[in-house]
């Protein structure tokens, strides 16, 4: 028996060891919205937990649309439930989701921050803290099907709203001869959301109607170009566009347009590579440029985009910002970008042969992201999300008929500058 001893002492130690070499991986959770590349950021999580087997990454997904995703997120801090990193929109900085997120100064962010461009960096900046790592960027644009263009004898695609209107209609009207009843000129996002504000945003300032609350802080929006141009496009409902449009988002007109619905789409970069994916019905037919304006001169893109940040709850908030300084980084956004089309925060992937080989627009993007025109988030920060709200909805019940553009922007008007305590005055 004696002579056992020794081995139960070392088959005892080897199973303490064992053990203690083996403890519960750290659980990171991300909440990362379905339309954000959700299935990429699984793969990229799966990569990093190979190399790093203390850490367990669990990717949950999460609404398609901003506001739902806000809605989510809300939820999650309220209850302080275990989510430790969250995707931000670039008009959330100065939101109450702000004082939920750390300062990623403090773990490390001062060495990653120079790769990316300097204007997303510091609108991630609340207070001196930094709350998100640029992630992707955002451009509207305008979709369109190469092969029907060229069949309807339009040499190019349009750079004027008059010549968009001329081709929607031509079109739809030839496709819908030939048998395509349902075929419609052109789709975009109406639905009275966030998406909606950034359409309409759009419709303003390609008209010289302003951008609804000016970079100085004076509520623009009630001016005779920005009716004009809203009851324009309340014009096409029905016309050139389906009514349709009044409960489409980013994905449903998608899905819309990729379907072979429709001639133009307004949307994101992210549609590109979705739309040429071998099983698309339009693959090879995609084309895409920079918006309309009235004069065809002003030159239009809404601003988006999204960072990461880490939530003020996280257990482990310095491997949760190392995971976001991984997922922002040029491995990470070089993945996004030619897996799904996810246009980068760092500007060498815009010169990336690989990027720029799947999706050659990027060298157009670059440029229109240099005159994108942002929301008036800053500005009217923290009471931004009830600016959005009265905006579209007022943008809204124009497009539907309810009232008529300058009846509905002089009582806006009037909500903005009281939500806001800015003045008013011309664009
Ligand atoms: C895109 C943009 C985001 C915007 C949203 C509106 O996700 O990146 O900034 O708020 O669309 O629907």
């Amino acid at each position: 028996m004696n002579k056992l001893w020794p081995a139960v002492v070392v088959i005892v130690m080897l199973w303490l060891s064992a053990g203690a070499a083996q403890p519960e991986p750290i659980t990171i959770t991300a909440v990362i919205s379905e339309t954000s590349g959700y299935r990429i950021m699984a793969d990229l999580a799966a990569a990093y937990m190979a190399e790093h087997p203390g850490v367990r990454i669990v990717v949950l997904p999460g609404p398609a649309r901003t506001d739902d995703l806000f809605a989510a997120y809300a939820l999650h801090l309220e209850r302080q439930s275990g989510v430790d990193i969250v995707q931000l929109d670039v008009i959330w900085p100065g939101t109450f989701i702000s004082d939920y997120l750390i300062d990623l100064k403090q773990y490390g962010a001062g060495e990653h921050l120079g790769q990316h461009f300097p204007a997303i960096v510091k609108n991630n900046v609340v207070d001196g803290r930094l709350i998100a790592v640029p992630w992707f960027t955002d451009a509207g644009l305008l979709y369109y099907r190469t092969d029907l263009l060229e069949q309807y004898g339009f040499a190019g695609p349009p750079a004027t709203w008059d010549e968009l209107e001329e081709m929607a209609a031509t079109i739809q009207a030839g496709e819908r001869a030939a048998g395509n009843r349902d075929f419609w000129g052109f789709v975009f996002q109406a639905l009275p959301y966030e998406g909606l504000t950034v359409n309409a945003l759009e419709w303003l300032a390609s008209a010289g109607g302003g951008t609804i609350i000016s970079p100085e802080g004076v509520v623009t929006v009630n001016n005779p170009a920005a009716a004009a141009m809203l009851n324009r496009v309340a014009g096409w409902l029905g016309n050139i566009a389906p009514r349709a449009v009044l409960g489409f988002a980013e994905e449903e007109s998608r899905i819309f347009w990729t379907a072979g619905n429709a001639a133009f789409l307004r949307n994101w970069p992210y549609v590109y590579t979705l739309a040429n994916h071998p099983t698309s019905p339009v693959v090879g037919k995609v084309g895409v440029t920079r918006l309309p304006s009235l004069d065809g001169e002003a030159q239009v893109a809404g601003l988006g985009g999204w960072g990461l940040g880490v939530t003020s709850f996280s257990a482990h908030p310095e491997i949760a910002a190392e995971i976001v300084f991984y997922f922002t980084s040029h491995y990470a956004q070089r993945r996004r970008a030619i897996e799904g089309g996810f246009a980068p925060t760092i500007p060498a992937l815009y010169q990336d042969p690989e990027v720029l080989a799947a999706s050659p627009f990027f060298t157009e993007l670059l440029e229109i992201l240099a005159i994108a025109v942002a929301r008036p988030s800053a500005v009217s920060a923290p009471n931004y999300r009830e600016v959005t709200q009265a905006f579209f909805q007022a943008v809204h019940r124009v497009l539907e008929g309810q009232i008529g553009a300058e009846e509905a922007l002089e009582v806006l008007e009037l909500e903005l500058t009281a939500i806001t305590g800015l003045p008013s005055g011309p664009p």
